[in-house]
């Protein structure tokens, strides 16, 4: 059974993963206006992948005897004038999801609570993914620079993002 305190903290979670997916369904709403169709492809995808980690959290907490409560979302903030800046934030916002992953684990540890520890180890590995994923955007859009024909290119790249799945 989960404790009082690590329910309250996933329930905390499960927001996040929401707020995450608000995030980069608002980062799709940019890209749509400034002609970016594949990167609002590539971020609706990315916004799909964090309702279903809400999701893996909702599942757990009920599985484990826990009561879940939906919390409210505030209302996505970033600023972007390129695309660089949309990765620049959205591997920031990654990190700070990171910072919560560990948080948790933390307290799993601190609770003794194996079952937990094991249910979060799939986020730990999945937050290194995560992160090198927009690092390795911010390293290729930084070397295209101001290049239309670059940023045309990997617009392309970004639209054949394939659709999210449980295991990824
Ligand atoms: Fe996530
Ligand atoms: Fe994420």
């Amino acid at each position: 059974m989960i404790s009082k305190k690590l329910n309250e903290e996933f329930n905390k979670q499960i927001m996040y993963e929401y707020y995450s997916a608000h995030l980069y369904l608002a980062m799709a709403a940019w890209a749509q206006d400034h002609d970016f169709p594949g990167l609002a492809h590539f971020m609706i995808m990315q916004g799909d992948e964090e309702r279903i980690h809400a999701m893996k959290f909702f599942d757990y907490v009920v599985e484990t005897a826990g009561s879940v409560e939906i919390l409210g979302l505030d209302t996505p903030e970033f600023e972007a004038e390129s695309m660089l800046d949309i990765f620049v934030d959205a591997y920031k916002h990654e990190q700070f999801v990171t910072s919560r992953i560990h948080f948790l684990m933390n307290l799993a540890h601190e609770e003794k609570d194996y079952a937990a520890v094991s249910f979060l180890t799939w986020f730990v590995d999945e937050q290194v993914e995560e992160e090198a994923t927009f690092d390795a955007l911010i390293k290729s859009v930084r070397m295209i620079g101001d290049n239309g024909n670059g940023l045309y290119q990997i617009d392309k790249e970004l639209g054949s993002r394939a659709p999210a799945t449980a295991e990824a």
